[in-house]
């Protein structure tokens, strides 16, 4: 690959999606790309390049969809779910009594085992039987919230971190697949987003999941988005982010929940103004969505 090429695709994989890729990370690119040109009958990467440059839309989507990483699985880090089980819900279970309900967003879902691992963990808690539950699921790439919303995992997938128990209780078999209950896939409403645009119009939520994906952006980008996702978080809600994520150093608009590692809350000290109007959005997004 010419250092141009490749000078040009790190300036639109910024733009586009806020992957941050380093001088030297030439190898994961051919290995992301090299096939993809074969795939569109190009001999190799200079002339997808070329293609791209000429202005070849959907081409150019499908690149940035192939240097996404969408590894993810059932109770990843099973941390932040403990929290979300043992301290996180119990407290907001309190706190909400009157309205009974609960919002969460998944904002990068991956394929899917993420927002199901939360509709799974929500069904198993007695005290929320009756409440109106919403998990709002985005991610960049159209393809994984297509495999998301089928909800059919492999075997392999339904052997990463998914409780044999739960496997039973909520997957049915068919063949090698195991597709996830009809009632736990309803709990999920997909929708593609891309976090570097605006999403102020998916309303106020609870809970907001937002793991091994910043890892990819600058520090710019992860403040200007931990910025926007403060003001639509309630001020007794909780953030989740990946195991090597933090907001320390980044931003001052959440700060470290104090006794659940890995979990954020709003800084209400600092007054970032609010979304406006935001709790009427869930009906809205629950027709758009299906
Ligand atoms: C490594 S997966 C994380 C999945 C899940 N959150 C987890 O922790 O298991 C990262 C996901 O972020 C998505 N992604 C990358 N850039 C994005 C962007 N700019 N906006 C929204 N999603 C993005 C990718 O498509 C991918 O599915």
């Amino acid at each position: 690959m010419t250092p141009s090429d490749y000078e040009y695709l790190r300036k639109l994989l910024k733009d586009r999606s806020g992957l941050d890729l380093s001088a030297d990370k030439q190898y994961l690119v051919e290995s992301r790309l090299v096939p993809l040109a074969r795939k569109a009958g190009l001999p190799g990467i200079a002339e997808l390049v070329q293609k791209m440059r000429g202005g070849a839309e959907a081409l150019t989507a499908e690149v940035v969809e192939a240097m996404t990483t969408n590894e993810t699985f059932f109770f990843r880090d099973r941390i932040p779910f403990d929290h979300l089980k043992e301290a996180i819900l119990p407290a907001l279970v309190q706190a909400r009594a009157a309205r009974r309900s609960l919002r969460f967003w998944c904002a990068a879902s991956s394929t899917g085992q993420e927002p199901y691992s939360i509709a799974m963990l929500l069904k198993e808690m007695p005290a929320l039987s009756g409440w109106r539950t919403e998990i709002v699921a985005t991610d960049l790439s159209q393809a994984v919230l297509e495999k998301s919303k089928a909800g059919i995992f492999s075997q392999f997938e339904v052997q990463r971190g998914l409780p044999i128990q739960m496997l039973v209780k909520y997957f049915k078999q068919n063949g090698d697949l195991w597709q996830i209950n009809a009632d736990i896939r309803a709990m999920v409403q997909h929708r593609q987003l891309n976090l570097l645009q605006d999403f102020s119009h998916l309303g106020t939520f609870d809970v907001i999941f937002c793991r091994n994906v910043l890892i990819y952006f600058d520090q710019e980008t992860k403040a200007a988005i931990f910025e926007r996702m403060a003001r639509m978080i309630e001020p007794d809600g909780a953030l989740a982010l990946g195991a090597a994520e933090s907001v320390v150093g980044i931003t001052d608009a959440f700060k470290p929940h104090p006794n659940r590692r890995g979990m954020y809350c709003a800084n209400t000290a600092r007054t970032a103004p609010r979304v406006a109007g935001a709790s009427a959005m869930p009906l809205k997004l629950v027709a758009a969505a299906r």
